[in-house]
């Protein structure tokens, strides 16, 4: 609980002064802040808001459910709650105990706690839990219609007193219940005060029913038309929805399990109460008859009898005397009595029939010993303390049942108390407090008691009066310190003469009137009603009244007098009371006006007064204040010091907390109660922690309120970093995976290919026809090379295979392949290349020798070493012209020689640092074009081969790449073309030409920038 943050003292044992202004000042702070709950220790004081507050929601429940008392602001879900979980937990009956006088709000707390019960047992919406706190809820329904009444003080006046038992399974499962009521105010049906009503059932009946069923029950839509709802002018019950409520009655008859034939018997009930309050006597001489007989035998055919039946029973008196049976007339004032004794009997016994029938319905059906143990909540909403103007035996009885309940209370909370420090291990302090048990016995005690004293006046034969019993108290009471009367004590004139007696209850003094007294305690219905009513030929009429199957003659003994009968239910209500764990709520009225906003201070203090609140807060302070479960303190204020927080290492949770009041009590400051520190304000028990003043709680709660933000903050940074932490190593967990898997991938294709490649050495191709398989992304670059190293290997291999002296045809091979593979339609000749193919007797036959000589000269003259090249070629020159040539391409210089001249050079030679670049044909032809610096270019076309048509192209190529790489360490271009660019006398050309091949070649101009090469086979 938020003690700092709530209005007030959310607990009046926090009260830093114990008096009844400081109390009654935080009551009024709470109450105006809309904080209608404060606690007392884990007593529930409730002020009645008199408007519809929204904290019943379902979210509260949630909220409240499975918490502590001091873990959230005061509410009476709490209570409920720790009812509820001390009955599950210990398996233990508990009961709550809601009381306060009329309109404080009793039945609503009642109902509040019913619903929060079958709100947290309903979780699993079982159909038979669901059945059973269905029922539990709807009984109260048609209770309310038959014991409520709208009184000057309440709109819905519960004018009987109820307590309902809660049966509930191992589990914690509603299984079934149990209700007792208490007298019922029935005097209401025959006579209500000023301003107020009947039982809410009549009016509901005569607004709400159909015209057919008020038919059938001769009655009429019309309130005034009855003697006993008839209502004066004062009565404003416009705010009361009957027709409304008739159809939530009868809804809830239903949902309960009335039969049809009940519900209607209920019904003639309530009409023959109606009709008996409109019959009239008249006086014939000394003879009293009935005036309006028609009315009699509308009564009779309800009541399922004769008309004379009712008649006589109603004007005559059947008595046995001496074995004879006589009748005896009434007076007309008997008569008139029995009239009402009869309604009040009628609607009694009614009420008291639907409580059995209901109890017959709810009862628990399972065999509960099979599953276990079953335990109980009991929830007490009985009448509370009434002072009125003129106070009669009603009220004698309703104040002697809060002697009671306030006995049972103090004796409660004392011995709870007690048992829990004997259980603690902590020394019992004696508390003072005023012991109401005198008071009770002035009213219980057998032969001295007030109700004995009465009994017995009215156990004597003869005319006793009220007066006389007055006497006989006043004899047998004098001297008692809490009773008074004026005989006594003869100066009171606030007591008449032979009329008034004063109780000092422990909640007040109350002056009651003798007058009334002994008829309402003989609570005389004759036997001849009884007999009417038993003969029946309705059954459920008939089975009410099981006694009047009693004969006249019978001897019976007295019944018991209706003092007695409350007495006794009173001490069994104590018993069961006392055998449960008890939970009260105390409930506070907070003005008269129903107003949500007033707070009358004199009628509250007068209340709280009254309930003893006071008393309860100084019970509950004279022993600890506050306790705790160990674990519970720990996990509060566990951040307060190092030695506890996060985690303490103690032995026990007990030594933890110890060593955290130690460590929090030597800090410079602390005082409670002008002391240093805590320790002399506590006590350890076994279990618990004992607080012996709020100071210290509150205290703790301010030093935590400090702490808690830093804690937020600590709790948020721990979040992130876990958060961050979690997101940081789910991402290297991913990457890990993604190296893992490609890893994997790696090995699954290394581990293939070099399967594929096992047996490379020993295949004929030397792997050339294995397939590679697709390389992962990563390995795409690797399985380039690892080609590369393939073919380099079998290359070497196949290299390794030639003889050497093949090998510069080798390497000439390589170079044109280079330079024309895949580019030219036919980049290589097989067979052996000779190069030098002017000097060769085979492709040169007539002028080889001539040839052979100017070569020689040459090379005398230019001091090159070898020819690289040599060939008959087809030249064009910048004019265009084309003229045979032959070229010889020595390892120094580029030479053209004129055929037609015994080869004689053309030129002194071009150098072959000069050549750029060589350009040739995409397809077959023979086309070679030698691109020069600072030269035009030399563009010849190789012809007069032997054979004819042979491809020296890629030789020539071959032949002068390799040259220039060997002798100048140089890569020359080579282009290929469709066509091809040449620079001839500053100009470019471009050579174009058709896809023949043959023996002879030709330049054609087309133009001045392009030539055509046409070749043909002549
Ligand atoms: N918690 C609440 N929230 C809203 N209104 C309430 C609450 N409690 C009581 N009331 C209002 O006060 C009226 C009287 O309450 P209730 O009938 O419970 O009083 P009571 O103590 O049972 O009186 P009585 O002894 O006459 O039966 C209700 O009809 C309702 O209007
Ligand atoms: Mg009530």
């Amino acid at each position: 609980m938020d003690i700092i943050q709530e209005p007030g003292k959310p607990d009046f044992v926090l009260l830093d002064n114990l008096t009844l202004e400081a109390f009654m000042e935080n009551l009024k702070i709470r109450f105006q802040k809309g904080r209608i709950y404060t606690y007392i220790g884990e007593v529930v004081v409730s002020v009645n808001p008199y408007k519809a507050m929204n904290i019943f929601t379902p979210e509260y429940i949630k909220d409240y459910k499975g918490r502590e008392f001091w873990e959230k602001p005061p509410h009476i879900y709490a209570l409920a709650d720790a009812a509820y979980k001390s009955m599950k937990r210990y398996m233990k009956d508990t009961c709550i105990v809601i009381s306060g006088e009329s309109g404080a709000g009793k039945t609503e707390a009642s109902k509040i706690i019913m619903n929060y019960i079958a709100s947290i047992t309903n979780v699993s919406a079982r159909a038979e839990i669901e059945r059973v706190t269905g029922i539990l809820l709807k009984s109260n329904v048609i209770l309310e219609s038959f014991g409520n009444a709208k009184t000057n003080r309440n709109d819905n006046s519960s004018r009987f007193g109820k307590y309902m038992d809660i049966n509930f399974d191992f589990k914690g499962d509603p299984i079934g219940g149990h209700i007792n009521n208490y007298l019922l105010e029935k005097s209401r049906v025959v006579h209500q005060q000023s301003g107020e009503r009947n039982f809410h059932s009549f009016y509901q009946l005569l607004l709400g029913a159909t015209e057919q069923t008020l038919t059938s029950l001769h009655l009429k839509r019309d309130v005034d038309a009855y003697n006993f709802t008839r209502q004066d002018q004062s009565n404003n019950s416009r705010s009361i929805d009957d027709k409304r409520t008739f159809r939530e009655m009868t809804g809830a008859f239903k949902a309960v399990g009335f039969t049809h034939d009940e519900q209607k018997a209920l019904f003639q009930l309530l009409a023959v109460i109606l009709h008996l309050g409109n019959i009239e006597f008249v006086l014939n001489g000394d003879v009293v008859g009935v005036k309006n007989k028609q009315v009699l035998s509308q009564i009779a055919e309800l009541l399922g009898t004769s008309a004379d039946a009712i008649e006589q029973a109603l004007l005559t008196r059947v008595v046995a005397a001496r074995g004879e049976v006589i009748s005896k007339l009434h007076t007309h004032e008997d008569t008139c009595f029995a009239r009402d004794a009869f309604a009040k009997a009628i609607y009694e016994r009614a009420f008291s029939w639907i409580v059995q029938r209901i109890n017959t319905i709810i009862e628990v059906k399972l065999d509960i010993t099979r599953y276990g143990k079953s335990t109980l909540i009991g929830v007490l909403d009985i009448y509370g303390f009434e002072i009125f103007d003129n106070n009669s035996f009603e009220q004698f009885c309703i104040n002697y049942c809060n002697e009671k309940l306030q006995q049972l209370f103090i004796e409660l909370v004392l011995k709870q108390e007690q048992e829990e420090y004997l259980r603690e291990g902590i020394d019992w302090q004696n508390i003072d407090y005023f012991n109401n048990c005198i008071i009770c016995e002035l009213v219980e005690q057998p032969h001295k008691g007030i109700i004995s004293i009465l009994d017995e006046a009215c156990l004597n034969v003869g005319t006793v009066t009220d007066v006389m019993f007055l006497e006989a108290m006043d004899k047998k009471l004098k001297g008692h310190g809490h009773y008074q009367s004026r005989r006594l004590s003869p100066t009171d004139k606030d007591l008449s003469h032979n009329q008034d007696f004063r109780i000092i209850h422990y909640a007040g003094k109350v002056r009651y009137s003798v007058v009334g007294f002994m008829e309402k305690n003989k609570d005389q219905l004759f036997q001849d009603f009884k007999r009417v009513l038993y003969k029946s030929s309705n059954k459920v009429i008939s089975d009410m009244w099981p006694e009047g199957a009693q004969s006249v003659k019978e001897v019976t003994k007295r019944p018991l007098t209706a003092g007695t009968l409350f007495k006794n239910s009173m001490i069994q209500l104590v018993g069961k009371l006392s055998s449960k764990e008890p939970y009260y709520v105390r409930c506070i009225k907070p003005n008269e006006m129903k107003s949500p906003i007033q707070f009358n201070d004199d009628r509250c203090e007068h209340q709280v007064a009254y309930l003893g609140l006071l008393e309860n807060v100084r019970v509950r302070r004279a022993g600890f204040a506050n306790r705790q479960p160990y674990s519970r303190f720990l996990q509060r204020y566990k951040m307060l010091s190092s030695y506890t927080w996060p985690n303490h290492q103690c032995k026990g949770d007990k030594e933890a907390v110890q060593a955290l009041i130690k460590d929090i009590s030597s800090r410079p400051g602390i005082l409670v109660n002008g002391k240093p520190g805590f320790e002399h304000d506590v006590a350890y028990g076994n279990t618990k922690i004992f607080i012996r003043t709020p100071n210290t709680l509150v205290t703790l709660e301010e030093q935590r309120v400090d702490l808690i933000q830093y804690i937020i903050v600590l709790l948020q940074k721990m979040w992130r970093g876990a958060n961050a932490r979690r997101r940081y190593k789910r991402t290297v967990a991913t990457y890990k995976i993604m190296n893992r898997y490609r890893v994997y991938k790696m090995r699954c294709y290394l581990l293939e290919m070099s399967k594929r490649f096992h047996n490379v050495r020993k295949m004929r191709d030397l792997g050339k026809s294995v397939v590679w398989a697709q390389p992962p992304k990563v390995l795409t670059q690797l399985a380039e090379h690892m080609k590369l190293m393939h073919a380099r290997w079998r290359a070497g291999h196949i290299v390794k295979s030639i003889p050497h002296d093949q090998w510069p045809l080798i390497q000439l091979k390589c170079a044109a392949y280079d330079a024309l593979h895949g580019k030219r339609s036919n980049w290589l000749r097989q067979g052996k290349w000779e190069g030098n193919y002017l000097a060769s007797m085979s492709d040169n036959a007539a002028q080889a020798s001539s040839f052979q000589s100017v070569s020689n000269n040459i090379k005398a003259k230019h001091s090159f070493n070898k020819v690289v090249f040599s060939a008959h070629v087809r030249k064009m020159n910048k004019n265009n012209k084309s003229e045979d040539r032959a070229l010889l391409v020595t390892d120094k210089l580029i030479f053209k020689l004129d055929p037609k001249k015994g080869y004689k050079p053309m030129t002194s030679g071009v150098l072959l640092r000069k050549v750029t670049g060589l350009s040739v044909s995409s397809s077959s032809n023979q086309l070679l074009v030698i691109h020069l610096d600072g030269h035009d270019d030399l563009v010849t076309c190789i012809h007069k081969t032997n054979p004819p048509n042979q491809d020296r192209v890629p030789e020539a190529i071959g032949c002068i790449m390799r040259v220039i790489k060997l002798e100048q360490n140089r890569d020359i271009l080579v282009n290929v073309g469709k066509s091809i660019q040449v620079k001839l006398g500053g100009k470019t050309k471009t050579i174009s030409f058709d896809e023949t091949n043959g023996a002879t070649s030709n330049f054609r101009k087309v133009s001045n920038t392009s030539i055509m090469l046409t070749t043909s086979t002549t």
